[in-house]
């Protein structure tokens, strides 16, 4: 899938590009009916909201299930990503989050790269988000807002937040969000929140300001999560653990555009659990090289 000129002007002045209804209903069910079993789990890639069994964030499925090891090659994710970024790619990070009914807490104001940066040292911001919907998402079930245009402001300074939900998170204090959200229209498109069937996709610049608020609704809001990273940019320090932040920068391969739908053999390579290998990590004394 590549794209057009005017996509690449919009995705340069807003810092994000958005297609609904991308993925059919078939092929959104593959993935949406895998969730739970892999919800389900008690492993260390599972991580449950504060006080809570629900699920915020599955990480890694790709490495040990069938249809997002397949989701995680699929060209209709990756060719415009690597169009945008110029570049083959890795998977920095794979999540599923669940934001489950009246269940799901908030994701706080951040960047992405805020946190690829400081923990991953990431060197620059040349990695992509990409969200795929399993559930329908509107107003009411804590739908993904962003600043539009805000990733022109490069990194912003951020603090490690480790107390407001389960998972610590590099988040942008309130009076800078309150400049950003002024300068990008106020009132009038200074907040964007794009909302749409299960199989829509939505890609975003890694410094582009995003968050969410809580899901009170019955309604589930369950989103793959996809970074990829130009493979030069990969990171440099393996402070988080494999399963988090992905140590294998190999060029991903494409599969054909039906593979959802379709018998394609992938590698699982964590099928039969996490490796020990997964879950160590290095101090800053052991950096890896460049
Ligand atoms: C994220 O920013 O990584 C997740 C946000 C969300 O799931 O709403
Ligand atoms: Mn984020």
């Amino acid at each position: 899938m590549k794209l057009s000129t005017a996509q690449h002007r919009q995705f340069d002045r807003d810092g994000y590009l958005f297609f609904p209804g991308l993925f059919s209903a078939d092929e959104t069910r593959t993935l949406t009916e895998a969730v739970p079993e892999l919800y389900s789990r008690r492993e260390a890639y599972n991580v449950r909201e504060k006080g809570s069994d629900a699920v915020r964030t599955n990480f890694a499925a790709h490495m040990y299930s069938e249809p997002f090891a397949k989701l995680a090659r699929h060209p209709r994710m990756v060719e415009p990503v690597a169009d945008l970024l110029g570049e083959e790619l890795y998977m920095h990070q794979f999540k599923i989050n669940g934001k489950m009914a009246f269940e799901g807490d908030v994701w706080q104001w951040h960047q992405d790269y805020g946190t690829w940066r400081n923990d991953d040292q990431m060197p620059t911001e040349r990695a992509m988000n990409v969200a795929i919907f399993l559930d329908d998402v509107n107003e009411y079930n804590g739908p993904l807002m962003f600043i539009p245009g805000s990733h022109k402001r490069g990194v912003i300074d951020a603090k490690h937040d480790l107390t407001t939900t389960s998972y610590p998170l590099w988040t942008v204090d309130n009076e800078l969000i309150r400049q950003l959200v002024d300068r990008a229209g106020g009132k009038n498109g200074g907040i964007v929140a794009p909302k749409g069937p299960a199989g829509s996709m939505i890609l975003f610049h890694s410094c582009l300001v995003h968050a969410s608020g809580s899901n009170l609704s019955p309604f589930n809001r369950v989103a793959v999560y996809l970074s990829l990273c130009a493979v030069s940019n990969h990171i440099r320090r393996h402070k988080r653990p494999e399963y988090i932040a992905h140590r294998d920068f190999t060029p991903i391969p494409c599969l054909p555009d039906d593979c959802l739908l379709r018998d394609y053999p992938v590698e699982l390579p964590w099928k039969d659990g996490l490796p020990a290998s997964a879950l160590q990590t290095t101090s800053d004394d052991q950096r890896i090289a460049a």
